[in-house]
C-alpha cells in the first residue's frame, strides 16, 4: 500500500482529503493544529503535530507522494506576521523538497493559489499568462511555485492553482467567500456585500480534494501547473444564489473597491481527464444542512484571521 504525506492535514482541505485518501493509502499528516485536531484516528493514519519549519526531523523513506497544503492560507492572515508567512510558505517548502528528494519521494503536489494571477481582464486566464500577485500571500505562493519548479528534474511536480474553495469541512472556514456569505445569511439573516462586481472563481471542497487524489495517479508526462476553478461569478451573484435559498436581505456597500478580480480557465485540467462533480449550489446546500443539523456553529475558531492572531500571540510563534 502506498504512503501519502499530507502537510496541513488538519486544515479545511486536509480534513476532507485525508478520510478519502485512507480508503486507498497509508497517510501521514503533519500539522501544527492551529485550527484544532480535525482528523479521526485510523489504523493507517499517523498524525504528527509538527511545524513544517522543522520538517527535516521527519523520515520520508517510505513516502511515495507528498500533498503540500500547509501554509498561512489567505491574504489577511499572511499580513499578521510577514516573516512567518515567508518562512512557512517559501523556506519550509524548500526544506520539505530537499528532504523528500533525499529520502526518495517520487511525487510532489503543491496547493498554490489562483490568486497568483492578480488582476486579469482576460476572459480566459490560462496557466501561461504572466503572474502579477498583489498581496504578500499571492507573492509568497508565486515564489514558492518557482522554488518548487527548480526541483523538477529531481521529483515529479504538480502545482495546482485552486479557485476559492467552498463547502463543508470538519475544519470549517468562514473567511472564504461562499462559506462566509452563507453563514451570515444563516445567523444574521443578512448578507453584506462589499463592492460585489468583482469576479471570483470557485471550486467545491469535494472536487479540490478529488483532484489531489486524481493527481497521485496522473501519468508522469502530465506533470506541470494546473488551474482548478469552475464557476467564475461575481460576489453579488453568489449572494443572490444564497438569497433564493435562505430569503435573507442583501446590503451592498458600493464605495468599496476590491482589486482581486479574475476568472480561471481550467480546460488544461479537464483535458487530462479531471471532471468536477459539484458546485456552489451544492456547497451552500451542504452548509445549510450541516448548520440546521447542529454540526456547524458560527464559532471564533472558524474565523481564521482573528483566531490565528490569538494563536500567534498565545504560542509565541
Ligand atoms: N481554501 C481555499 O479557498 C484555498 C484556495 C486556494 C489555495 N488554498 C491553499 O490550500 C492550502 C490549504 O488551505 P486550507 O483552506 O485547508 O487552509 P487551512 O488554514 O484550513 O489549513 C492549513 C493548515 O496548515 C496548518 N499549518 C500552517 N502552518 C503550518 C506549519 N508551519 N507547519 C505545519 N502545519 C501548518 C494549519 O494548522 C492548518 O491546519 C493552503 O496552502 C492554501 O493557501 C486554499
Amino acid at each position: 500500500m502506498k504512503t501519502i504525506l499530507v502537510t496541513g492535514g488538519s486544515g479545511y482541505k486536509g480534513s476532507v482529503l485525508i478520510p478519502k485518501l485512507l480508503k486507498k493509502y497509508k497517510v501521514i499528516s503533519i500539522d501544527t493544529e492551529w485550527f484544532g485536531k480535525n482528523l479521526k484516528s485510523h489504523p493507517n493514519l499517523r498524525i504528527i503535530n509538527l511545524d513544517i519549519r522543522n520538517i527535516s526531523k521527519i523520515s520520508m523513506r517510505n513516502v511515495d507522494c507528498i500533498i503540500h497544503l500547509a501554509s498561512i492560507a489567505n491574504d489577511t492572515m499572511s499580513e499578521l506576521d510577514k516573516n512567518l508567512s515567508w518562512e512557512i510558505s517559501a523556506l519550509s517548502t524548500q526544506l520539505l523538497l530537499e528532504k523528500a528528494i533525499k529520502d526518495g519521494v517520487k511525487r510532489f503536489i503543491y496547493a498554490s493559489s489562483g490568486s497568483v494571477y492578480g488582476i486579469k481582464k482576460e476572459k480566459k486566464v490560462i496557466e501561461t499568462l504572466s503572474l502579477k500577485p498583489i498581496s504578500l500571500y499571492n507573492k509568497a505562493k508565486m515564489c514558492t511555485e518557482r522554488i518548487i519548479q527548480s526541483y523538477k528534474d529531481k521529483i515529479e511536480i504538480f502545482i495546482v492553482r485552486p479557485a476559492t474553495v467552498c463547502g463543508y469541512s470538519p475544519r470549517m472556514r468562514f473567511d472564504i467567500s461562499v462559506n462566509a456569505l452563507t453563514i451570515n445569511a444563516l445567523t444574521k439573516k443578512k448578507i453584506i456585500v462589499f463592492g460585489g462586481s468583482q469576479i471570483r472563481p470557485n471550486i467545491h471542497i469535494d472536487d479540490i480534494t478529488d483532484l489531489y487524489l486524481f493527481l497521485i495517479k496522473t501519468r508522469k508526462k502530465f506533470t506541470g501547473i494546473y488551474n482548478a476553478g469552475f464557476e467564475n461569478i461575481s460576489i453579488k451573484s453568489m449572494a443572490k444564489i444564497i438569497q433564493k435559498k435562505l430569503k435573507c436581505k442583501i446590503k451592498i456597500i458600493r464605495d468599496f473597491t476590491d482589486p482581486r478580480s479574475y476568472r480561471l480557465d481550467s480546460s488544461k485540467l479537464t483535458k487530462i481527464g479531471f471532471k468536477p462533480k459539484k458546485g456552489i449550489n451544492n456547497a451552500i446546500e451542504d452548509i445549510i444542512k450541516m448548520f440546521n443539523d447542529g454540526y456547524i456553529k458560527d464559532e471564533p475558531i472558524n474565523h481564521s484571521v482573528k483566531w490565528l492572531k490569538k494563536v500567534i500571540k498565545k504560542k509565541n510563534i
